[in-house]
């Protein structure tokens, strides 16, 4: 689902850098993100800035879809040397089964009313043995945000509770998992 126009100036703000760039890349590679010579799909890459930061782990290919076109435009401008495309997360079928060796998201499955299908999507990519890197709010705290700062995030059961039981059923396994103030981080993997 868009963003709000709130939510859409927050993502582009300096501090939203900060924090992906101080705090959850440093988290991701302690909890053993390894890029390098990888075929890498980022989820929901909203203006790039999280393509600038994964290069720096030197895939051997990126991709970052986004379903707002505002988004890809933004992305396309400021890092045009990644390869950016207008694409929903329910839907991969631009992309074969098990073609991808790291699969990363930046707190996008709480904004998809059928996020249980974006997770279906996301493993049938996955290689196996092949890993997803993925963060998220828990569903308190989307609503708190909604509260205070009127994001409007869509009304869905999404909640960690519901994702891990949906990980598990998919026959996805939770390696680490990373309680912080703001956001849940995850490392999966495909067996
Ligand atoms: C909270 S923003 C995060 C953006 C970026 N990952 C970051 O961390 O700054 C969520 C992003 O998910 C995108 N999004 C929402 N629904 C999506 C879907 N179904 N498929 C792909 N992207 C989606 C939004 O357009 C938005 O760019």
């Amino acid at each position: 689902m868009k963003l709000s126009t709130p939510e859409f100036r927050a993502m582009q703000s300096l501090p939203r850098k900060w924090g992906q760039c101080y705090f959850e890349m440093p988290m991701f590679q302690r909890m053993g993100m390894n890029l390098q010579n990888k075929d890498v799909l980022e989820i929901g890459c909203g203006s790039g800035y999280g393509a600038q930061l994964l290069s720096q782990l030197h895939p051997k290919s990126y991709i970052g879809l986004d379903v707002m076109e505002e988004q890809i435009a933004l992305a396309q401008t400021q890092y045009p040397q990644f390869q950016f495309i207008v694409q929903g997360t329910e839907d991969l079928g631009h992309f074969p089964t098990a073609s991808k060796d790291v699969v990363v998201i930046f707190g996008v499955l709480h904004h998809i009313p059928n996020w249980r299908k974006a997770v279906n999507e996301i493993a049938r990519v996955l290689k196996p043995g092949g890993s997803l890197f993925l963060e998220e709010p828990r569903g308190v705290d989307i609503k708190v945000f909604d509260a205070f700062f009127r994001w409007g995030h869509p009304d869905t059961d999404f909640g960690l509770k519901a994702l891990d039981a949906h990980l598990t059923q998919l026959g996805l396994i939770i390696r680490a998992k990373q309680w912080t103030p703001l956001l849940t981080m995850y490392h999966v993997t495909k067996g």
